[in-house]
């Protein structure tokens, strides 16, 4: 959710920031932003609308300077337009010779403008980042030093930011700060980086710093000073990027959000590499960095996640019950962390996220690690916020998902928690031939997604019902229940039409009352041990004159004659069924929304990784 890029180095900054925010565009796209210094001189650039209209207007007015800060914005205050993009000035009326990026919200914004429109501080924009950057420019008047000054403001600042901040009297320095917005450096030869997701200095170095919260950085060409808020001086950490950043590419695909969901084949031998032992009939998961004895005391397991993340935490709930015999309890992370949720010693906490930087999250990590829960994490990013908090965990390997709409990591997820069921299982009563079984269906898994793909020229003739409908119901049971649920926000989030998720038979308990030919109604309905219950749901549909889709296993004899469209999924064990059922629903997702000509990769309203709360 907004993307910051910071460059200082020998080369032309303008164009370095572009790609850069090009490459985190998907975090934000409402507007976007830079600022160059250039022999003494800021040259500032934005515009509503995305990068490419700020990579135009460049073209027009070029922005000279080898150092530079930029941003992509996702608005939080004052709506899209060019004088609320970012950078924002800081000075007094005239001589605003500062300017900064800022991802994060201000909670006590409001509070420092009145004080600084009281001492003749002129706000040009609605948001709360303005504050920082006059905040800032107040503070250099007095100290002469843009790293002292930020270190002044930050104590006065409530709330989250990641910051980026340049000044004209400052040329070749770039500082950066960092309380609950990720900031990572990129460490290069005669030059640095500065950025909110180490995608966008990937092009340029493999060498990061990722900077913790209450961090303060000063980059200049040749040189990294860290400091802390309270601990002063902080020797860089160094880590080593160990993925090729040209894995995003688009390639032949004409969005991320297909290109990602053809990948789940290889998205499932990748989660499951090197974690499923037949010798032992049992996975191996080293990374949770807890005994096997220690495991085997524990009692009830609490999942966490937002959207997506949750979705596939419902059917960890339905996989960890079925399989390991322990009680599950899945949270929306918003809710958990403000929720005085018992916990144990007995009780193990997982945080589910793609992105790892989830605000919503990150917050509910941070309780349960307050409490003094050892909490652990099920994150696809690889030295974001949450992988590097929580005490231990299990990375989805899923690579970058770039399509806002989250498919490949809903299926790593789902893998993994499988994995963590059987792990879990084999520590107690599982026997070796049931745990068996399930590697094997963890091992077929990657085959079965590669069939259930075949089913994408069905689902463009039923997207074409789906487009013109009012609103959709999607209904599911047992371990297919949170698929719906995935299925309707997947539709919602990016063709726009309401959808609904339920278990198949709430139906009956008030949402049949939105049954009618413009309100089709998606069953999955694979052979399962309620297949039988299923129908009769189909029948209640239909005998009210609904237009039903339904989800069925291939070879199915009943289920083509009683909908309208049948979108098959090969036979598979029960366990696989929410990994094979999903793909339908994300491919009607997908063409509903290539149909209706929406922007795909970048729906509306939403960005990628909430970084807010
Ligand atoms: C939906 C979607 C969101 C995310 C949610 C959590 O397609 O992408 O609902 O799943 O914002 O994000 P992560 O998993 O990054 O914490």
């Amino acid at each position: 959710m907004c993307g910051i890029v910071g460059y200082t180095g020998s080369r032309e900054a303008a164009g370095i920031l572009v790609a850069g925010l090009r490459r985190l565009e998907y975090r934000g796209y409402d507007s976007s932003g830079l600022a160059t210094v250039d022999a003494g001189r800021l040259h500032i650039r934005k515009r509503a609308g995305r990068v490419r209209e700020l990579e135009n207007l460049i073209h027009r007015q070029p922005a000279q300077g080898s150092c530079g800060i930029s941003h992509t914005r996702w608005a939080t205050h004052g709506p899209a337009s060019d004088t609320n993009a970012h950078p924002h000035l800081g000075g007094r009326l005239g001589t605003a010779g500062l300017a900064l990026v800022h991802n994060g919200v201000i909670e006590n914004h409001a509070s420092l403008r009145r004080e600084l429109e009281a001492e003749g501080f002129v706000f040009a924009s609605e948001t709360d980042s303005e504050v920082i950057a006059h905040l800032i420019a107040r503070a250099l008047e007095k100290t002469g030093d843009l790293f002292t000054a930020v270190q002044l403001v930050l104590p006065m600042l409530e709330g989250t930011y990641g910051l980026g901040v340049v000044s004209q009297a400052h040329p070749g320095l770039v500082v950066g700060a960092r309380m609950g917005s990720p900031l990572v450096v990129g460490v290069g030869e005669g030059e640095h980086l500065l950025a909110s997701d180490a995608a966008a200095v990937a092009p340029h170095t493999r060498q990061v710093v990722y900077l913790e919260d209450g961090e303060i950085v000063q980059l200049t060409p040749g040189k990294i000073e860290i400091a802390h808020r309270e601990r002063g001086p902080v020797a860089p950490r160094i880590d080593r990027i160990d993925w090729h950043p040209d894995l995003a590419e688009l390639g032949h695909h004409a969005h991320y959000m297909i290109k990602e969901i053809r990948e789940q084949p290889m998205t499932l031998v990748d989660a499951c590499r090197g974690r499923l032992s037949r010798r032992d009939a049992t996975a191996c998961l080293g990374g949770l960095n807890l005994s096997p004895r220690t495991l085997r005391k524990i009692r009830r397991i609490v999942l966490v996640g937002c959207g997506t993340s949750a979705h596939a935490a419902l059917v960890g709930e339905y996989l960890i019950e079925r399989i390991a015999h322990l009680p599950v309890e899945v949270e929306y992370a918003s809710e958990f962390r403000y929720r005085n949720a018992p916990l144990d010693e007995r009780t193990l906490v997982f945080v589910l996220s793609q992105s790892g930087e989830t605000a919503d999250a990150l917050g509910a990590l941070r309780e349960a690690n307050r409490r003094g829960h050892p909490t652990l994490a099920i994150v696809n990013t690889v030295g974001s916020t949450i992988a590097r908090e929580a005490r231990g965990g299990v990375y989805l390997h899923a690579g970058q998902e770039v399509g806002v709409a989250s498919t490949k990591a809903f299926a790593a997820q789902v893998a993994v928690l499988a994995l963590l069921a059987l792990y879990l299982g084999r520590l107690r009563h599982l026997s070796f031939s049931d745990g068996l079984d399930i590697v094997d269906a963890l091992e077929s898994a990657p085959g079965l997604i590669e069939e259930a793909l075949k089913v994408e020229p069905i689902v463009k003739s039923a997207a074409e019902q789906i487009a013109t409908a009012r609103t959709v119901l999607y209904l599911g049971r047992d371990l297919l229940h949170p698929v719906a649920l995935e299925g309707a926000l997947k539709l919602t989030e990016i063709s726009y039409i309401p959808a609904h998720g339920y278990p198949t038979a709430e139906m009956k308990h008030g949402p049949i009352a939105l049954v009618d030919r413009d309100s089709p109604c998606v069953f999955l309905a694979p052979r399962c041990s309620l297949y039988s219950k299923t129908l009769a749901s189909i029948e209640e549909v239909r005998a009210r004159g609904g237009h039903v889709i339904t989800v069925g296993t291939e070879g199915d004899r009943v289920l083509p004659g009683l909908s309208n469209t049948f979108l098959p999924i090969p036979d598979a064990p029960e366990i696989l069924l929410p990994l094979l059922a999903v793909i339908p629903l994300q491919l009607l997702a997908y063409h509903t929304a290539l149909k209706l000509g929406r922007d795909i990769d970048k729906p509306r309203n939403l960005a990628k990784s909430v970084t807010v709360e």
